[in-house]
C-alpha cells in the first residue's frame, strides 16, 4: 500500500541500506510501487569528490537505487560534493530540505561511534548542514570501500542534526556487532553529542530495524 506517493525521502548510503534498497528495487520491477512522484534528499556527501566518483554517495545512490527505479533524476538531491564554497552548498542544501518540509520518512544508518548522517561526536550537536571533519574511527571504517586508507576524503558535507530530526519518520538500519555499543548508547545511554544518534531519543517516531549483533549489548 503506498500510503503518500508524491512523499520526500531521506536516504542514506553505506552498507545499512543496501538491503532495503534491494528490496524496493525488486518491488518497483514487480510493479508493486513507483517512486514517479517522490523527491530524496541524500544525508551527505564526501568533500572533493565528484557524483561521478566511484565512492561518492551520488554514484551510489545511482548504481543501488535511482538507476533501476522511474524516480525523476532532477527530484533526486545529494549535497554537491565539488561546490567552490562547501559552507555555501551546506546552507543551500538545509534551506532545500526545510522547504520541502524535511523528509516524510528519513532511513538512517549508525556509524560505529554513534554518528548519524556525518555528524561525528562532538562537544555539541551541530543544528544546521555542515562541513564536517571526519574522525579517525570513520575514516577508519570507511577505508574499505577505497584502495588505500589515503583516498578516503576527511571531510563530508552532512545534513545537520536539525534537518535530520525534523523528519516526520526515521527508520534506522543497524546490523552486526561493531554497531553494539553505538546502538547501546543510542538507545540506553544518556543523550549526549559525543554519541549523536542518542539525540534520536527526542524524536518521537524512530523505528531501529536491528539484527542480534548489533543488540548483543542491549
Ligand atoms: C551514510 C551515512 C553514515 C552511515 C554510517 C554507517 O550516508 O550517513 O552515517 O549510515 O556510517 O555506515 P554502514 O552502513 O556502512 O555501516
Amino acid at each position: 500500500m503506498i500510503v503518500k506517493p508524491e512523499c520526500v525521502l531521506g536516504l542514506a548510503t553505506g552498507s545499512s541500506p543496501i538491503g532495503t534498497y534491494k528490496g524496493l528495487v525488486e518491488r518497483y520491477k514487480a510493479g508493486k510501487i513507483s517512486f514517479a512522484g517522490v523527491t530524496t534528499v541524500n544525508l551527505d556527501e564526501y568533500k572533493g569528490l565528484s557524483g561521478t566518483h566511484d565512492q561518492s554517495y551520488r554514484y551510489f545512490m545511482q548504481h543501488n537505487l535511482f538507476d533501476h527505479i522511474d524516480v525523476r533524476p532532477e527530484c533526486t538531491h545529494v549535497p554537491n560534493g565539488l561546490a567552490e564554497d562547501a559552507e555555501a552548498e551546506c546552507a543551500r542544501y538545509d534551506a532545500f530540505v526545510r522547504s520541502l518540509g524535511c523528509a516524510d520518512l528519513q532511513l538512517l544508518g549508525v556509524g560505529r561511534n554513534g554518528h548519524i548522517g556525518f555528524n561525528e561526536p562532538c562537544d555539541e550537536f551541530v543544528v544546521p548542514t555542515h562541513v564536517v571533519d571526519l574522525t579517525e574511527s570513520t575514516i577508519e571504517a570507511n577505508a574499505r570501500f577505497f584502495a588505500s586508507r589515503d583516498e578516503v576524503p576527511r571531510q563530508a558535507l552532512t545534513m545537520g542534526i536539525g534537518v535530520i530530526m525534523g523528519a516526520k519518520k526515521i527508520v534506522m538500519v543497524a546490523s552486526g556487532a561493531d554497531k553494539a555499543d553505538a546502538v547501546y548508547g543510542m538507545v540506553k545511554g544518556p543523550v549526549n553529542p559525543q554519541l549523536p544518534a542518542s539525540i534520536l531519543q527526542l524524536h518521537p517516531d524512530v523505528t531501529l530495524v536491528a539484527d542480534k549483533a548489533a543488540l548483543s549489548k542491549m
